[in-house]
């Protein structure tokens, strides 16, 4: 069948946040240990990190990386992993069962993040601790230097500011299974004055107090508001996922406890395929636009009842398929190891395709998602593995995601259906180049695409690749990378009209110039 398209620059969704190409690194498995870190691996610098995974982090494409959890952050206290490692504490973690060495902590990870060109996004205790420590660690980061923490960061050989501006307040606060979870009015109240002295650590004392007072009208603290690079940008828990029974009066009450303080509320994600079947598998992709939406009308209903203009925005902030591997607890031996192997799942071809639907998802909300992070980055369900001592290597899903980063900047341009089937259809438009995402569902037939390209002017195919396997279960090894992106050899444009045969089960970028 056919589907046809008709694009135009002034179809305009919104600008594209770098920071929707965003990862994830927990302490958790083998994700930082063995995965980002490992001295005296072969491929280790003088610092531990794995430039052989550096190199992958950076063909990703990936922007932003959350750190240090997930659960892990629930019960942890940010002092063990500064200062001379021989002083650092061994504990247990008791979001994984598992020990933690803290031989990596929050300053090796801004190194990593410089090293690697990554804006660091990290998360604060809400579970065990609360405003005092979440205080203190932004001054430890923030502040230049003449009080207690700023000068500890000094002595801890870090003079400079990390200068870190996007905070994670707690995390999945709302699951039974966190460390110190809480009710949505509890969370919410602490997550409000949490984000406050916050803010204030961070010297936005005398702006902030304005604009708390009231009540978060006029511009909003990010995208255009009068101090958006001064603020940090500060992100709410919002449910674990849409299935919680909580979903949704979670979200409500959430904000309405700190709508003022805050910027963002979170989303959670993981793909799953309870009834092993391909299609009801790629409904994940309808489910993930359906969630979204639905967050996004909570949020402006909660900015309606105080008759604010304040728009909250979304971020994604774990996100990812995640079902063959199990619960980690399948896997853990007793007595609290370190960093075993957890939930390492390998991706197939039809979880290549479900991320690359989700991010045409992402694009197509890129006016409210303003940050989202693949969970995680390295061999914990995760786009890249590594043996201990060995190599590393890309899943399946690393390439939608990389050719995504890779294209999908500047706008993102809303796609008019004009004719045929509707199908999963990103459009991106960065200074000259015009880029369309699309899938092809079908795993019998291809699919013929037309999108009328003609008020852009002349345009010529840059880019035309897929990625797919006839085989919707094939994998990608340590030696063999069958998902690779491939040539679509049937697209090209004429006459303003962009034409392309998408092959079965394919997702693909088709890029013009
Ligand atoms: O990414 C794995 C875990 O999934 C995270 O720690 C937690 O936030 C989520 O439940």
């Amino acid at each position: 069948s056919h589907s046809r398209y008709h694009l135009h620059s002034s179809f305009v969704i919104g600008e594209i946040d770098p920071r929707i190409y965003g990862s994830f690194v927990e302490h958790m498995g083998r994700c930082v240990y063995t995965g980002i870190y490992e001295p005296g691996h072969p491929q280790a610098d003088e610092k531990g990190f794995r430039q052989d995974v550096a190199e992958l982090v950076k063909e990703l494409g990936v922007t932003t990386v959350r750190y240090p959890g997930g659960n892990f952050v629930s019960g942890y206290n940010w002092e063990d992993g500064v200062g001379p490692v021989e002083d650092r504490p061994v504990r247990l973690d008791l979001a994984w069962g598992t020990r933690e060495p803290n031989t990596f902590g929050t300053n090796e990870f801004m190194d990593w993040c410089g090293q690697t060109g990554i804006e660091p996004m990290f998360a604060v205790n809400l579970g065990t601790r609360g405003i005092d420590a979440a205080r203190e660690f932004v001054e430890y980061c923030n502040h230049p230097g003449g009080t207690k923490f700023s000068n500890l960061r000094h002595a801890h050989g870090y003079p400079e500011p990390h200068n870190i501006k996007f905070w994670c307040l707690g995390n999945e606060m709302d699951g039974p299974w966190q460390i110190g979870g809480k009710t949505a009015r509890e969370y919410g109240r602490l997550a409000l004055q949490a984000a406050k002295v916050m803010r204030w650590a961070n010297d936005e004392l005398s702006i902030t107090r304005d604009y708390l007072a009231n009540m978060g009208q006029g511009e909003g603290l990010r995208d255009g508001g009068p101090f958006k690079d001064k603020f940090l940008t500060l992100a709410a828990c919002g449910s674990s996922n849409r299935e919680m029974d909580t979903y949704a009066r979670w979200e409500y009450q959430v904000l309405d406890e700190c709508f003022e303080a805050v910027d963002i509320i979170s989303l959670h994600t993981y793909f799953r395929n309870p009834e092993d079947s391909y299609d009801g598998f790629l409904k994940n992709i309808d489910n993930l636009d359906a969630y979204i939406s639905e967050v996004i009308a909570i949020a402006d209903a909660v900015a309606a009842t105080r008759r604010s203009d304040k728009r909250i925005m979304l971020s994604l902030d774990e996100w990812n398929v995640w079902y063959k591997s199990g619960h980690p607890v399948d896997t853990l031996d007793p007595g609290f190891p370190e960093h075993p192997p957890l939930i390492e799942e390998v991706f197939d071809a039809k979880d290549a395709l479900v991320v690359g639907g989700a991010l045409i998802v992402l694009l197509n909300h890129a006016d409210r998602v303003k940050a989202a992070c693949t969970a995680q980055l390295v061999n914990v369900i995760a786009p890249i593995m590594t043996k201990q001592g060995g190599a590393a290597w890309k899943q399946t899903i690393f390439h939608p995601f990389a050719l995504a980063s890779k294209y999908g900047r500047g706008q993102a341009l809303r796609l008019a259906h004009a004719g045929g089937d509707d199908i999963d259809i990103a459009g991106t438009r960065d200074g000259n180049r015009i880029t369309i995402f699309a899938l092809n569902r079908s795993l019998d037939n291809s699919r013929d695409l037309t999108v009328d390209l003609s008020g852009f002017g002349k345009m010529v195919l840059d880019v035309a690749q897929g990625v797919g396997n006839t085989d919707p279960d094939a994998v990608n090894t340590e030696t063999d990378d069958n998902l690779a992106p491939f040539e679509i050899d049937k697209a090209a444009v004429a006459d303003g009209q962009l034409h392309a045969t998408i092959p079965p089960a394919t997702w693909c970028v088709l890029s013009c110039l």
